[in-house]
């Protein structure tokens, strides 16, 4: 295939790309966005292929058939409850690569410009930040160890003079990258120390600006890589990666009501006071039965999802439920936190699984000012997304985070299995609540017990 052809279809490939991701923005069109997409994708893997540049067929066989294994098997075992760690794990592996090719490239050392010295080191430096970044956020996520964040004296020293150690061999690398050969290999340990050192302090609630930071760094990574290969697509696409990961990142900030700095340096809670406190008083347990009569004299009702609907994969009982409570004359919304669940978008992909018409799913700011004339807000296992505290207490480590202002509607039934915390480990004050009331259980078999009491 000639050169032309295969950069027009480099060119139609990234047009694909950005008309997919437009599309991806909203939740009617988010479908269509991913075929698109993947279509650019397809065209983009063709043309590569037919390249002349390809040196070896069999190797990318073995590549093709090994990844496309190891990619059904994961993607058709994991729980969508565990979506987000092979998402934090998925990043690392996009870091890795693009680590390789640096490498590769500089071992083959086919071109030693400035230019290609410097994209080398930048895809080999922001390929390690992102590969043992990753790698810990996928442990903390998946709780194979504490996601609480990890503080020593001194990190900030530590850390800024790594960052000065990787400024310093950034510039002998590429004033002589033939015989800077020290200097890339004390960039490649490094790269691998930083980004642990990067994600360690993060934690609790802070962990959805991190994901996004690290997914941002892959595609950051990658356009390094098409740099050093000189590969438009790889360039189009990591950058369109890393500007979404940003803006995705600036969104998450936005959430938590925090600044980009203030996440990455100062330490989920390590502000304020060191241990949160623990509200005391008696929670009011309520019976299916009783919630229902509650639900069917309320003409307005708030349900707020959360990662307990995901665990509990309670989705479609509950527009079951909210089907009944329109039919019985309610107003029906669901408010959404941006943070909700344990990814970007978690509970918006939950409820379109459900088929919950778009026009009743509503913003925190859009549903907060109207919370007072709202019948009963029903929370679906969502806990540090509704925490007062967030709001009234300057000694949580969640003092300042954007809730949704559940404890102020006439009414709240929070539906959860027991007293315990939710990811940030903060206890939450509205379960105490003079107007709250606990229906303990397992979130879908409570909705469930409700439809059937409506049915009934
Ligand atoms: P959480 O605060 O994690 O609370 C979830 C609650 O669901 C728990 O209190 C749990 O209580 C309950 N639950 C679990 N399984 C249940 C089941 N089967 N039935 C009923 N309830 C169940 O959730 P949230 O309010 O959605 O907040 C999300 C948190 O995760 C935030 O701190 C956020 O920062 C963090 N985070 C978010 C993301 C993204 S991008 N969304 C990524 C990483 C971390 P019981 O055990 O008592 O049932």
């Amino acid at each position: 295939m000639s050169t032309a052809l295969i950069d027009f279809s480099y060119v139609i490939a990234s047009i694909l790309f950005i008309f997919g991701l437009k599309r991806l923005g909203k939740a009617e069109t988010a479908r269509q966005g991913n075929l698109i997409s993947a279509i650019g994708m397809f065209l983009a893997i063709v043309a590569t292929l037919l390249s002349k540049e390809v040196v070896n067929f069999q190797w990318i066989a073995v590549g093709v058939i090994a990844g496309t294994v190891v990619g059904v098997i994961a993607a058709r075992s994991v729980q969508m409850t565990s979506m987000p760690e092979m998402v934090a794990l998925l990043n690392g592996l996009g870091g890795i690569s693009s680590l390789l090719v640096g490498w590769a490239e500089y071992h083959a050392a086919h071109d030693t410009s400035t230019f290609t010295a410097v994209a080398i080191y930048l895809a080999v430096l922001i390929g390690g930040i992102t590969f043992t970044g990753s790698l810990l956020a996928y442990a903390k996520l998946s709780e194979k160890i504490s996601g609480a964040p990890m503080l020593f004296p001194g990190q900030q020293i530590v850390n800024g003079l790594i960052v000065i150690g990787i400024l310093a061999c950034g510039v002998l690398f590429a004033m002589d990258p033939v015989g800077g050969q020290n200097y890339f290999f004390a960039a490649v340990g490094a790269s691998f120390v930083f980004g642990i050192l990067a994600v360690a302090p993060i934690g609790g609630a802070d962990m959805p600006v991190v994901i996004s930071l690290l997914n941002s760094y892959s595609g950051l990574a990658a356009c390094a890589a098409g740099f050093i290969i000189l590969n438009n697509v790889l360039i189009v696409a990591g950058a369109l990666v890393g500007a979404s990961g940003i803006i995705l990142t600036n969104i998450m900030c936005k959430a938590m009501n925090r600044s980009l700095s203030n996440v990455l340096f100062s330490g989920f809670g390590a502000a304020g006071a060191s241990k949160s406190t623990s509200y005391k008083g008696e929670a009011k347990p309520i019976s299916p039965e009783d919630a229902y009569l509650v639900l069917e004299n309320a003409s307005s009702v708030v349900f707020v999802p959360g990662y307990g609907m995901a665990v509990a994969q309670a989705q479609h009982v509950v527009r079951e439920l909210g089907d009944l409570l329109a039919e019985n004359g309610c107003d029906v919304r669901y408010a959404i936190h941006p943070v909700a669940g344990r990814m970007p978008g978690h509970m918006n992909v939950l409820l379109a699984e459900a088929n919950v018409p778009y026009e009743q799913l509503v913003e925190p700011e859009d549903v907060n000012p109207t919370m007072e004339t709202v019948d009963v807000t029903v929370v679906i296992g969502a806990n540090d997304v509704v925490n007062p505290a967030a709001r009234e207490d300057k000694s949580s480590p969640l003092y300042g985070m954007p809730i949704i202002n559940v404890d102020k509607a006439k009414t709240c039934i929070v539906l959860k299995r027991s007293m315990k915390p939710g990811f940030a480990g903060v206890d939450n004050p509205l379960f105490f609540g003079e107007n709250t009331r606990m229906l303990f259980g397992d979130a879908k078999a409570s909705i469930s017990a409700l439809v059937a009491e409506f049915k009934s």
